[in-house]
């Protein structure tokens, strides 16, 4: 195992196995309409099978040691989907964190928000922000949930926020480097993205962490979201475990 670049946070850890475990793992959820639609079943029966999908491979990430899981679950592209489709999303994650933040909260989970959740109404709001607030000291697992989320628009807001402040001369342009500037995303204080899987055999980014995943291993695989659980995360785990990560050396 090669180390990473100084700016980058620390390596990943070793496991009681003996592998390496990653720190910091992300999931781009894909495949709940095929897994509705192979079945007959209306969409929302895919999602619905995909949040079972989440309580497990939390389960199983909590086990493992991995720090941080960041969940895609709502890109700043979903709002495109049908009026129904996009309500039924919103009312699943209410009932989701309705059911189960108690038991997160047992778990020493802590609950964490990247994108704009404000746009998904007060009543939704006000249950997030509740449920960050109730977690907030917890350690044993961050679970970052990305709401109406997307990469570029926060890179350009972070160029913004610092182009805000070169222009008043608060900072000088010359001065802004990696560090700097990763600070001003919404992962700031997180450790380095180790390994990003997206489920569904799709193999594209859609605008989920670019910035974060210059250094990640990337793992397609072909399983649909719901079908995901705590057997296809150790398994992913085994893969990173087996990869020789150089971050550009040899
Ligand atoms: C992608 O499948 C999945 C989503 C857009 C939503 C993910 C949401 C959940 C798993 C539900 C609840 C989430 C939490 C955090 C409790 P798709 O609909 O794009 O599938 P398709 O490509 O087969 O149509």
């Amino acid at each position: 195992m090669t180390s990473r670049p100084a700016a980058t946070g620390g390596a990943p850890l070793h496991g009681s196995a003996g592998g390496v475990v990653p720190r910091h793992v992300a999931i781009i959820m894909d495949g709940n309409g095929r897994w509705a639609t192979k079945r007959g079943l209306p969409r929302v029966a895919g999602h619905r099978a995909g949040a079972e999908a989440v309580r497990k491979t939390l389960r199983a990430a909590v086990k493992s040691g991995v720090e941080v899981l960041t969940l895609y679950a709502f890109s700043s592209e979903n709002w495109r989907r049908s009026e129904e489709e996009v309500s039924d999303l919103k009312g699943l994650l209410g009932y989701y964190l309705e059911r189960e933040l108690d038991e997160l909260d047992r778990e020493g989970v802590k609950l964490r928000l990247i994108g704009d959740h404000t746009a998904f109404g007060p009543h939704l709001v006000e249950r997030l922000e509740r449920a960050v607030e109730q977690t907030v000291h917890n350690g044993r697992l961050t679970l970052v949930v990305a709401l109406n989320y997307g990469a570029r628009s926060e890179i350009v807001a972070a160029a913004r926020r610092l182009a805000l402040q070169a222009a008043d001369g608060k900072i000088d342009p010359a001065s802004i480097d990696e560090a700097s500037f990763g600070a001003e995303l919404m992962t700031r204080d997180l450790p380095e993205l180790d390994l990003l899987i997206r489920t569904s055999g799709e193999k594209r980014l859609s605008n989920f962490l670019l910035w974060q995943s210059a250094y990640a291993e990337l793992l397609f695989v072909d399983t649909l979201w719901p079908d995901f659980d705590e057997a296809a995360f150790d398994a992913a785990l085994e893969e990173f475990a087996g990869r020789q990560r150089r971050f550009g050396g040899r």
